[in-house]
């Protein structure tokens, strides 16, 4: 299966919010979506095979203490990220997760960070071959009440990053 990934276009909308709601427990309004798209637009990635969108990554630029000290820093958050079940363990998701590494740097960002739950096996292996760690738990962190593992990573600086707009989030 070949695939290529590019920026998320409006009309994306249908066929990401469409995996999110298939493969994931945490959906949200198509504004949420768009929000994120306004607000870091090249870390809001699609992978697309024979036109059709195969996975996504949204995420979100924010500031916060560092995982790795206690100086504020600006952070790459993964907010959601999802692939087709019939096209997993193929490198789809590693490569969204990559390729968003990279754009978060290029805002600015000297760490990322993401929340999984305890029993997400197939995203834990994902995240932990691309060497995230897991800082903690973050008790009944899940509307069900399942804990969540904060999982973090640092980022390569990025020269003359970009600013970017940051109201709202
Ligand atoms: C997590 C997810 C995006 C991974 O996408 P993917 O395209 O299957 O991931 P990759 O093919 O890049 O996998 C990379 C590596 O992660 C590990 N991995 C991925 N899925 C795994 C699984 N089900 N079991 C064990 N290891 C797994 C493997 O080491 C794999 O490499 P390998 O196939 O060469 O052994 C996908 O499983 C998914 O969409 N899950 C549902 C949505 C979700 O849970 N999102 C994350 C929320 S935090």
């Amino acid at each position: 299966m070949a695939w290529v990934l590019r920026q998320f276009e409006r009309d994306d909308l249908d066929s990401v919010m469409e995996i999110n709601r298939t493969c994931l427990p945490e959906n949200y309004p198509d504004s949420f979506f768009l929000g994120l798209y306004y607000h870091a637009p090249k870390a809001f990635l699609v992978a697309v095979a024979d036109s059709r969108v195969i996975g996504y990554i949204m995420c979100r630029i924010e500031r916060g203490v560092s995982s790795y000290g206690r100086l504020p820093v600006k952070k790459g958050h993964i907010v959601s990220v999802a692939v087709v079940p019939e096209i997993r363990r193929q490198g789809v998701g590693s490569d969204l997760v990559k390729a968003a590494m990279n754009s978060m740097s290029t805002y600015g960002a000297a760490e990322c960070f993401l929340e999984v739950r305890k029993s997400n096996e197939a995203a834990i292996s994902t995240y932990e071959t691309l060497a995230f760690e897991i800082k903690r738990v973050l008790k009944g962190y899940y509307r069900d009440g399942e804990d969540a593992y904060l999982m973090t990573r640092k980022l390569e600086p990025q020269p003359g990053a970009e600013a970017i707009v940051e109201e709202g989030y």
